[in-house]
């Protein structure tokens, strides 16, 4: 290293390291797999096993940069955002992070077919409670109720409480799964949402979830994976078997697909509308891919 540092048009010391380290004699004629190795990371600069942070930002400074004025208008409504320390990235001043860009797509989705302002709305399966929060903040809902296990309860009362003032709060209600058939025989919702959950529940507490949402709900609105993935390199194949047998048998679509195909993703959307349907008394009002991730789709239904 450094033998040409002093020529007129030598490398750079960090030029000359990337040659010595990866751009080396043995990897410049062995061409069957160069441009997914590390020698091709030091030339076209991109290095997927240790920049994933670096992507995940780059892929939200992209989603922002695609943001129409309406749905900053209803990013910038969404206060406390940062509570939970996110990754973010800045655009026009606005701190962005993934969550609660996903967020406000899944209300640009939504929105567009059903009235939020003064309705009931559930949702099933909550995490942390970004989805409430993002339609608490820009609508004047009536209700807000929370169906979930008690640990993620627990997050979402916690974290609710902090992000959401007085007025909003007062209008969350939780219902741990134990409570769900005593709790609601006969309460009525304009909206129900499920997002990245009924594909990690049994097949069976779907269906009894579909049925309590055909008997119980207007619209339902539902974003998730169209099947499942068995390709070790997405997280470094550290998954243990049995976890990865759970995932695969978690779900109503159980499909192993080609996650970044855009034809297989899309030749599986027809069987997402089909398992997600409450009942034969609804039609899917909407359909599409969900970006950003490449597998996902998403649909709203209404009662016929
Ligand atoms: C991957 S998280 C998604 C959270 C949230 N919807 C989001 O997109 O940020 C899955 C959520 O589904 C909930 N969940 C899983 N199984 C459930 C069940 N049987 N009944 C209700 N909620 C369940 C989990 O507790 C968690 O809140």
């Amino acid at each position: 290293m450094g033998r040409l540092m002093h020529d007129k048009y030598g490398p750079s010391l960090l030029r000359a390291r990337h040659d010595e380290v990866a751009v080396t004699d043995e990897a410049t004629t062995e061409l069957s797999s160069f441009k997914s190795r590390s020698i091709n990371f030091k030339i076209a600069f991109w290095d997927p096993e240790v920049n994933g942070l670096r992507y995940m930002k780059t892929l939200i400074y992209n989603l922002a940069a695609g943001l129409s004025d309406e749905n900053w208008k209803r990013l910038r409504r969404i206060g406390n955002r940062t509570v939970g320390d996110p990754f973010t990235i800045t655009y026009n001043g606005e701190l962005v992070c993934m969550d609660y860009l996903r967020s406000v797509l899944e209300l640009d989705f939504i929105a567009r077919d059903v009235e939020l302002d003064g309705a009931r709305v559930l949702e099933i399966g909550a995490g942390y409670g970004r989805t409430g929060h993002t339609l608490l903040s820009n609508h004047d809902l009536r209700e807000y109720h929370i169906i979930d296990l008690p640990q993620s309860l627990k997050l979402s009362q916690a974290y609710l409480r902090t992000v959401l003032d007085d007025e909003q709060y007062a209008k969350v209600r939780f219902t741990s799964v134990a409570d769900v058939d005593e709790r609601y025989a006969d309460t009525e919702f304009d909206l129900t949402v499920n997002i990245s959950s009924f594909s990690e529940m049994k097949p069976e507490t779907v269906d009894e979830y579909l049925k309590l949402i055909d008997q119980r709900s207007r619209y339902f609105y539902i974003r998730d994976a169209v099947g499942k993935y068995l390709d070790g390199s997405l997280n470094g194949n550290t998954e243990q078997p049995e976890v990865i047998k759970m995932a695969l048998s978690a779900g109503k679509l159980r499909d192993v697909i080609d996650i970044h195909d855009s034809h297989d993703v899309e030749s599986h959307g027809p069987a997402f509308v089909d398992a997600y349907r409450p009942g034969s008394g609804w039609t899917c009002v909407a359909n599409a891919w969900a970006p950003p991730w490449s597998h996902y789709w998403q649909a709203l239904y209404g009662k016929k």
